[in-house]
């Protein structure tokens, strides 16, 4: 019997190796990887590989395969990375038929058999899965939430850094709204070492830098031809889910499910959320310039018409 979390990870492919390599170099927890049936002896490869990586820096965690979700049972943490991701020439959106029975499916067996664990979903399109998985599931909105506002932060700090020269340590910087083109990259909110960045680049770097984010993912999609990306994807989840493990109480912007916070209700929009020990523990308020709020109630708009499309 051990006193360690125990982390499932639903979805054994790009992300999901990513997220069990970082997991274990973090030694969070236990992990148990659950894919396909078909695909399992696949899964059982990448975890004997990844059992053997423990002893060159010393993790003490257990970590398995399963065709089947009842190993998930007892599970802290659920991380969904199950679904179908980009090829060059497709949007988000154009995913959402095979993914939405995915989410579906993965929604009911996580409800059956891990009742209790807090769940991050990746997949996309993000906005209308994390509704449709909280529709499926029933699961209350802070025990459960979207990764997309951690990345896309991540990317647009990511450019402020690259763009300045400057450590990326100390630049920072939130992107709140929906998880397409219509994504907000907060210019306001973007220091860099507490300067504000308009002190140290142009507008016309600063609107590149903007523009750059809103695509971000579609130009890694274009550049590797098969696929979307991972490494990033992976590492803004676990920020999420080291968050939650430890109760961190830190403010990470994500998909949440909003209840009246910026006059969004029901849905689940990418705002500052607190991350801790209680999931989802509050959603940040806080008051926006009538620019940014025109902004975030057309990206409001393109949310609320890519969950119309699921149906539900
Ligand atoms: N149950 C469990 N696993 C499933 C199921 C299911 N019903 N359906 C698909 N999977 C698995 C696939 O077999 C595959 O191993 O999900 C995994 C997805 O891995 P990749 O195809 O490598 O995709 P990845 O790059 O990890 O992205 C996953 O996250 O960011 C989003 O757009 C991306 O929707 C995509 C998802």
């Amino acid at each position: 019997m051990t006193t360690r979390k125990k982390i499932a990870l639903i979805g054994a492919g790009q992300i999901g190796g990513i997220l069990a390599l970082i997991a274990t170099q973090k030694e969070l927890g236990d992990l148990v990887l659950v894919d396909l049936p078909s695909l399992e002896q696949r899964v059982r490869g990448k975890v004997l590989d990844l059992m053997a990586l423990r002893p060159h820096d010393g993790y003490d965690v257990e970590i398995s395969a399963s065709g089947d979700f009842a190993a998930i049972a007892g599970a802290d943490l659920v991380i969904v990375t199950a679904g179908v991701p980009r090829r060059p020439g497709m949007s988000r959106e154009d995913l959402l038929e095979i993914n939405l029975g995915i989410t579906r499916e993965v929604a009911r067996q996580v409800s059956r058999h891990a009742p209790d664990a807090f769940v991050i979903l990746t997949t996309n399109p993000l906005d209308a899965m994390i509704y449709a998985f909280h529709q499926t599931s029933g699961f209350p909105g802070r025990q459960l939430v979207g990764m997309a506002g951690a990345l896309d932060s991540g990317r647009f700090r990511s450019f402020i850094a690259m763009e300045t020269g400057l450590s990326v340590q100390d630049v920072s910087g939130l992107v709140i709204g929906g998880h397409g083109p219509s994504m907000i990259p907060l210019t306001r909110t973007a220091t860099i070492g507490g300067v504000p960045i308009d002190a140290l680049l142009t507008r016309s770097q600063i609107d590149a830098i903007v523009k750059r984010t809103q695509r971000a993912g579609t130009e890694i999609v274009e550049l590797l031809g098969n696929g979307s990306a991972f490494y990033s994807p992976a590492a803004a989840v676990m920020e999420m889910a080291e968050a939650y493990l430890k109760d961190q109480k830190r403010i990470i912007p994500a998909a949440a499910r909003c209840q009246g916070e910026y006059g969004v209700d029901g849905y689940f929009i990418g705002v500052p959320c607190v991350i801790g020990a209680g999931g989802v523990e509050r959603v940040v308020e806080f008051e926006l310039t009538p620019e940014e709020r025109a902004l975030l109630d057309t990206t409001i708009e393109a949310v609320k018409l890519t969950v119309a499309k699921t149906g539900t």
